[in-house]
């Protein structure tokens, strides 16, 4: 049964005819190819939007409360209007409810909506599940009440939801490449100025492919504003000799004549990471664009190795994954992608290999970690919108 079709049973199943037929959004999820924990230091990053993503069927009614359900979740809401900025202990809800409290500021008051939410990205796996499920609900309100906001604004209240709302302290890039989108092409962006360049991502012969861990997410939250302030470490100490905003601000030239600055060798290999980080997407674009696809997958796998032992954000699953991957003949690059610890890789793949690819990665896996992966091949899909062809 297609996803839309079990959504729409549920939705019916718990609110009934009203008369009205209900609409239906999507936002994408997104897998980022390279540029990792460079976000929050302004720097570089090349995601693109999935066709896996987030629908939501909704119908207005006549009553004041916004009900809130999902087909993935157990966990409900059906909150009054004055009760729209209180959480709810970490579940799902917050994300959609921090929306609705950015969406406020921006003049729009819902009232009387029954929601009804689906996706079939996996939850926590670095694949944006939470960016899609703010994207969703903030385009569906801002097509649903009329109002024009750009997108660019939708994808900055989406993060401030996420920052303010649900305490993830997230850069800009998953509300950015989920809001952005386009099918067929990933984005380069500029973290620092959003300035963005749509590029084509165009593989020939090869195939992507992302592989859930499927790890257990633990300490990701704390581990990962752990990693910003070290961040912000390495910028204070730099402070003292050479004025920058931000990690990015220095090439490797520059980073390699101060670091002697940053006695601390922890923060000094985060701040590394950063900045060699850069230089690859830096390099990675030009590769792609003149079709130099092994270049483009040695970098991956360079990032991946600099995300191990300078992030140090990988962890034996993630790592044992990618060292499957790139066992395999006709695989030319693997690495994590999001902010790690658990979560999923992104491998570039021959399309004759994908079938071994699945069979030996997954047996070698389990076999190493006792976990089962998930294999996904994903297409790269478009941003927001509205289905309107649904029966
Ligand atoms: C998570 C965050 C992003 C980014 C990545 C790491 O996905 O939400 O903002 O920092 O980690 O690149």
């Amino acid at each position: 049964m297609e996803i839309t079709d079990t959504l729409k049973e549920k939705f019916y199943e718990l609110y009934g005819e009203n008369g009205s037929k209900p609409r239906l959004f999507f936002a994408p999820g997104r897998v980022n190819l390279i540029g990792e924990h460079t976000d929050y230091n302004g720097g570089y990053v090349f995601p693109c939007a999935l066709n896996y993503g987030t629908y939501l069927m909704v119908r207005a009614t006549e009553e004041s409360e916004i009900k809130f359900a999902s087909v993935n979740f157990e966990y409900k809401a059906f909150v009054q209007p004055e009760d729209l900025n209180k959480k709810h202990g970490g579940e799902w809800v917050e994300y959609p409810l921090g929306v609705i409290d950015q969406m406020k500021k921006m003049g729009i008051k819902p009232s009387g909506l029954e929601l009804m939410y689906s996706g079939d990205i996996p939850n926590g796996a670095g694949l944006s599940s939470s960016a899609s499920i703010e994207l969703v609900t903030a385009f569906m309100l801002n097509t649903l009440y009329g109002k024009e906001i750009p997108m660019i604004d939708l994808i900055k209240i989406s993060q401030k939801a996420e920052n303010e709302f649900v305490g993830m302290n997230c850069g800009i890039m998953d509300q950015f490449a989920v809001g952005m989108g386009r099918k067929d092409s990933a984005l380069f962006l500029n973290c620092d100025t959003l300035d963005y360049d749509l590029v084509p991502v165009k593989l020939g012969d090869y195939r992507l492919m992302i592989v859930n861990t499927n790890k257990r997410r633990g300490l990701t939250d704390s581990k990962y504003n752990e990693r910003r302030s070290e961040c912000e470490t390495a910028v204070e100490i730099i402070n003292k000799k050479k004025p920058v905003r931000n990690l990015s601000e220095l090439n490797l030239a520059e980073f390699n004549e101060i670091k002697h600055l940053i006695d601390n060798e922890v923060i000094r290999k985060r701040a590394y990471h950063v900045i060699s980080e850069n230089a690859r997407v830096l390099e990675a674009i030009p590769a792609l664009k003149s079709g130099n696809l092994l270049r483009f997958g040695e970098l991956m796998n360079e990032s991946h190795d600099s995300l191990r032992d300078n992030y140090e954000v990988t962890g034996i699953e993630l790592d044992t994954l990618v060292e499957e991957a790139r066992k395999i003949p006709g695989g030319i690059g693997s690495r994590m992608t999001g902010a790690g610890f658990g979560g999923c890789t992104v491998s570039i793949v021959h399309r004759d290999s994908i079938n071994d690819f699945i069979e030996t990665v997954g047996r070698n896996y389990s076999d190493r970690t006792e976990l089962k992966p998930v294999f996904y091949q994903p297409e790269i899909g478009d941003g927001p919108g509205e289905i309107t062809n649904f029966k």
